[in-house]
């Protein structure tokens, strides 16, 4: 399903920090902030252990504290809602649109309550929620906009890219990402006031040596990560161009069968984090059913994802003033296809011809 690209430069590049004996706070992590500030043209980008902490650490940042309401996408990874969790705050979910399973701005304006401080919309898959609605609609409420831009490095909505399109956006490095850094996040913003605040949180609330103005947390990003995810960015642009192609493959072979490949909004660019298709009722087969014949053909497929957040364990017991019924129906009848770039065309070749024979 996923297998990260790392080659002789990445290790080349981890040996070299390894071998200058600055570990931790050496030159890599800076560098490789300034770089990925300048791709995803945003003043400031602050690098940090993991996505999750990035989510943690904005909306700490932000002001998020106990009594406030942040509304999310219930179709998302679990960490969208854990991050307004540890905050003290309360996650509200709003329904996802059942085309692009991205946020839905008719839902976020029925979730929204005098509590409500920020939404966060994921760039979910790789292609890019509807911005401009939704920053209409935070505005006109005085809410934060955060992207989860996890699963979208490296993806545009109308030109520009993820990450320099809210208040500002979280990104993660996890070795099924489009780009990784073993475990990894980033944190991008045009606010330098709000990065400094950042900077220190993510740094045990350290203003000067020893001189905690805060609560903060370590979440800060090794040297060897950076200087991996150095590498990693220059190859970003070659990896999307490769997910791009095989999910163009996908979208060929999936046209001769009942299964709905994903659907792909004008005026953004998708990079294919996942290829999530839909195995509906209309199908003649169902979802786990196409699983398993593909799995005993040697195929791995995922789904992503099967319970949808209001529905988690975690979540039991908290009452969510809107309804999900798309969130509900998509965790039923989703199904991930491999699309990372490491897949070669025979496999890409001899999944859709499998794919096509049992149709
Ligand atoms: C949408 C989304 N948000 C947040 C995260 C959290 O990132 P990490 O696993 O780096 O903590 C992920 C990672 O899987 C994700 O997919």
């Amino acid at each position: 399903m996923a297998a990260p690209s790392i080659g002789e430069d990445e290790i080349g590049a981890a040996t070299r920090v390894l071998r200058s004996g600055m570990l931790a706070a050496g030159p890599a992590v800076k560098e490789f902030e300034e770089e990925f500030a300048e791709y995803c043209c945003t003043e400031q980008a602050i690098a940090t252990n993991n996505g999750t902490s990035a989510l943690h650490a904005t909306l700490s940042c932000l002001g998020i504290c106990p009594g406030n309401e942040v509304i999310i996408p219930d179709f998302s990874f679990i960490a969208t809602a854990t991050c307004v969790s540890m905050c003290g705050a309360t996650p509200v979910f709003a329904d996802v649109d059942e085309r692009t399973f991205n946020i839905s701005p008719e839902s976020v304006l029925e979730a929204i309550t005098p509590g409500t401080r920020a939404v966060i919309g994921v760039h979910l898959f790789g292609q890019p929620f509807q911005c401009d609605p939704l920053r209409e609609i935070c505005d006109d409420h005085d809410l934060f906009l955060i992207e989860d831009a996890a699963q979208s490095h490296g993806a545009r909505y109308r030109g520009k890219m993820t990450g320099g399109l809210g208040d500002a956006a979280c990104f993660s490095f996890y070795p099924t990402k489009n780009m990784t850094t073993g475990e990894g996040g980033m944190i991008t913003t045009g606010d330098r006031r709000f990065a400094d605040r950042v900077r220190a949180f993510i740094n045990h609330g350290q203003s000067r040596k020893y001189v905690h103005e805060f609560l903060g947390y370590n979440y800060r990003m090794t040297d060897i990560a950076a200087a991996i995810g150095s590498v990693q960015l220059r190859r970003l642009d070659a990896f999307n161009r490769k997910r791009i192609e095989n999910a163009g493959r996908l979208d060929r072979c999936l046209g001769k069968t009942a299964v709905l490949a994903p659907f792909r909004e004008t005026g953004v660019g998708h990079v294919y984090h996942q290829y999530v298709t839909r195995v509906t009722g209309g199908c003649g087969i169902g979802r786990d059913n196409f699983a398993r014949e593909l799995r005993a053909r040697g195929i791995d497929t995922a789904v992503h994802y099967p319970t949808p957040i209001h529905l988690q364990p975690v979540y039991q017991g908290v009452s969510n003033p809107v309804p999900c019924p798309v969130s509900e129906r998509l965790s039923n009848e989703v199904l991930s296809l491999p699309v990372h770039p490491r897949l070669t065309t025979d496999q890409i070749e001899y999944m859709c011809s499998t794919i096509e024979e049992l149709f």
